[in-house]
């Protein structure tokens, strides 16, 4: 649980004040029992199916301390990269609870996939079975494949979070289908087993997702009749959660919408969810610097930036910012921003917050997804610290980078002294 108690914010049994006399602001806290609780309650919804997998997106969080939970809790996991797919085997997660989604897989990548025997590669085009196709025939065991199809639907999210409309590119669409079951066909490299859908993030209502695993299933329908079986179904992640008004639905209610949808259809399947797992389960801890009050604005100027949680700047994301220690006080209305020489630099506008001066904390809520993964280091800021959390105990799961560990793998460049291109 993330809330005050006494006018103290705490993060299970942690109060954040005495986290950040540990821990250098800014930093990510994240309580592992609320991971786990969201966790759970995803293998509960899964469990009502036959054979269910749900495989966690490494994207929203890759951190090794999260994954290795998820791991314990008997999740697996759907990457998008080599390195995802590594961080996950690292962690402690069966290749065969792995599936890896992506429209620009490597050569590389699709070979350590084939190595590793995965559940499922997620085709996103002709082009790529191609190459599929060719690294199994060389490495002597068909790819087990699903089709990712673009079911042309809008997911009423976020413009940039959008994935299944015609337009964006994700997917196969429906006009190559003819030409991925020639090459099935004619390919014992390529072991057909499932179709894929995901349309997008932070979905708040049931009916687009009814809309594609309604498509889907069509298309399994069609399948069928060119005798292919499709016995693993993909129906991707994007549930959203309450950043300030949540989901219209429940997770049983998906559950219950996604039976009738596929009616008796009797394969496996597969959930990709990100979000949902980790999303409210953390927190972006930062003080307040300075307050610099214009003729327009009030700004409470933190040392957090758009470099540690990018979502307000690039998706006008409102995240709820609250005092690490709540006051009495009449609230006043400031605009959050950070230090970054950006004027998108901004993680709250219009925050109702009590009366904050230099050196106070404040929490940004909600950050455990797409925080800690998007950060960069543009003005040279150094990525943030993380923090789990687990009762009253906390472990510091990274360090602050220093301006060393900056400049690691990087040069001054000595010209002509360096080799010449041969050839
Ligand atoms: N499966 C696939 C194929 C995906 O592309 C994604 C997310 C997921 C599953 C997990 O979706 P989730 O359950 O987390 O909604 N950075 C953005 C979100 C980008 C989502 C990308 N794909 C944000 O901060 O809102």
């Amino acid at each position: 649980m993330i809330t005050h108690q006494h006018h103290d914010l705490f993060i299970e049994s942690c109060a954040v004040r005495q986290l950040a006399e540990h821990v250098p602001t800014p930093f990510y806290a994240y309580s592992q029992g609320m991971i786990r609780t969201q966790a759970a309650a995803y293998q509960t919804m899964a469990a009502t199916f036959p054979d269910a997998m749900v495989c966690y997106a490494v994207k929203a969080n890759n951190h090794p301390a999260i994954l290795s939970l998820l791991a314990e809790e008997g999740l697996g996991a759907d990457v998008v990269s080599g390195y995802e797919l590594r961080q996950a085997i690292n962690a402690g997660i069966p290749p065969q609870k792995i599936v890896f989604s992506g429209v620009g897989k490597t050569v590389e990548e699709i070979n350590l996939a084939l190595h590793h025997r995965i559940a499922q590669i997620n085709v996103e085009s002709l082009a790529e079975l191609d190459v599929i196709q060719t690294l199994a025939a060389a490495f002597g065991h068909p790819a087990r494949i699903a089709l990712r199809i673009n079911p042309n639907v809008d997911a009423k999210t976020h413009a940039k979070i959008t994935t299944g409309k015609e337009e964006n590119k994700f997917g196969v669409p429906l006009s190559d289908l003819p030409a991925v079951i020639h090459r099935v066909q004619s390919s014992p490299h390529l072991h057909w087993q499932g179709l894929a859908v995901h349309i997008g993030s932070q979905i708040l209502t049931l009916a687009p997702y009814q809309a594609a695993y309604a498509f889907v299933m069509q298309v399994v329908r069609d399948l069928a009749g060119h005798g292919i079986v499709i016995d693993h179904l993909d129906l991707g992640g994007g549930i959203g959660i309450a950043y300030h008004q949540g989901p219209e639905f429940t997770l049983a209610d998906y559950g219950a919408m996604i039976k009738t949808t596929l009616g008796d259809w009797p394969g496996k399947v597969i959930f990709e969810p990100g979000r949902f797992i980790v999303g409210a389960a953390g927190i972006l801890v930062t003080e307040v610097l300075y307050i610099k009050e214009t003729q327009k604005k009030r700004f409470a100027i933190v040392n957090a930036a758009m470099t540690d949680l990018i979502r307000p700047a690039l998706y006008d994301a409102v995240h709820r910012i609250v005092p690490v220690h709540q006051s009495d006080a009449t609230p006043q209305s400031y605009d959050v921003v950070g230090p970054v020489c950006e004027t998108g630099d901004i993680l709250g506008r219009d925050v109702l917050l009590p009366p904050l001066h230099a050196g106070d904390l404040v929490a940004i809520l909600d950050a455990g997804a797409y925080g800690a993964v998007l950060a960069s280091h543009y003005n040279m800021r150094s990525f943030p610290a993380e923090v789990m959390v687990a009762g009253d105990h906390y472990g510091i799961i990274t360090h602050r980078q220093t301006f060393e560990d900056l400049n690691t793998h990087r040069s001054v460049w000595t010209g002509p002294a360096t080799p010449k291109l041969q050839g």
